[in-house]
């Protein structure tokens, strides 16, 4: 019987990291993409086609790297030294989040490649097929002596910087609009992290971190701040013992 402890916090990630009493092992993370209204596609005769996922990741101008610079700034503060942090973004924002994090004292590492089989369609075939994102690996400071960050190196034949899933379907899908596919997510945290850590996601949406963190023996502790998808995470993981719910709103 697995027993891994979760936090689960019903708040904004910039209030809630008080909460958090002791430093974390890795913070795995999916934030806002910066995608919402840019993309909407009108055709004749059929429902738009959009990108626009809800206000929480619609930014204007320059607010999202301010945002990004803001949330990496906060979580510096609660992860271990030489700790992992591994982000979800979209390719155009690698450099700049890669910046953001180096002029905080992170080392970039690498960046990994989620290739997506069943991307949504380009109807009016005039561009390319959105079927790629980034998630882009950095430790809390580095010393090149010792390199005593945790990475699990499988075998040459699963360690390439590149991941290929269908996007999340069927029965592990949720009403979330961006849930990530349990098996980036699995890949993520094996590589990572090690059994029993503790792994914080302050933007967790469905809660996929933390279902699968349990999966594999991990602990976690999930920030949301919207109290429909914390809903949907909290239904997600109804089943998991040692669960603790802290509303910060
Ligand atoms: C890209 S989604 C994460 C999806 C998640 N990986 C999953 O598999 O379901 C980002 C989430 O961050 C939440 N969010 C945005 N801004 C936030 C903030 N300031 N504090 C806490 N959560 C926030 C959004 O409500 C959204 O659910």
């Amino acid at each position: 019987m697995k027993k891994n402890k979760h936090t689960l916090i019903l708040g904004d990630v910039f209030n809630s990291l008080g909460k958090i009493k002791r430093k974390v092992d890795a913070v795995i993370v999916d934030p806002p993409y910066n995608t919402a209204n840019k993309n909407t596609k009108l055709l004749k005769g059929r429902k738009a086609l959009s990108s626009d996922f809800g206000e929480w990741d619609y930014f204007k101008d320059d607010e999202f790297l301010v945002f990004t610079r803001k949330w990496v700034s906060e979580i510096k503060k609660v992860l271990k030294e030489n700790g992992n942090l591994v982000l979800f973004c979209k390719l155009e924002y690698i450099s700049d989040i890669k910046r953001i994090y180096e002029s905080l004292g992170f080392s970039h590492h690498a960046t990994i490649i989620w290739h997506k089989t069943n991307p949504a369609p380009q109807i009016r075939k005039n561009g390319f097929l959105s079927s790629n994102e980034a998630i882009v690996w950095a430790t809390n400071g580095f010393d090149n002596k010792k390199i005593s960050y945790t990475f699990n190196f499988s075998n040459q034949r699963e360690m390439h910087n590149f991941i290929e899933t269908p996007i999340c379907m069927g029965k592990e899908r949720t009403k979330h609009p961006t849930q990530k596919p349990e098996k980036v997510i699995e890949f993520l945290i094996k590589i990572f992290t090690n059994k029993n850590d503790l792994i914080l996601d302050c933007f967790a949406g469905s809660g996929t971190i933390t279902k699968v963190a349990n999966d594999l023996e991990r602990n976690s502790i999930s920030i949301e701040k919207d109290s429909e998808y914390y809903a949907i995470m909290i239904n997600r993981l109804k089943e998991l013992k040692n669960i603790k719910k802290i509303t910060n709103q």
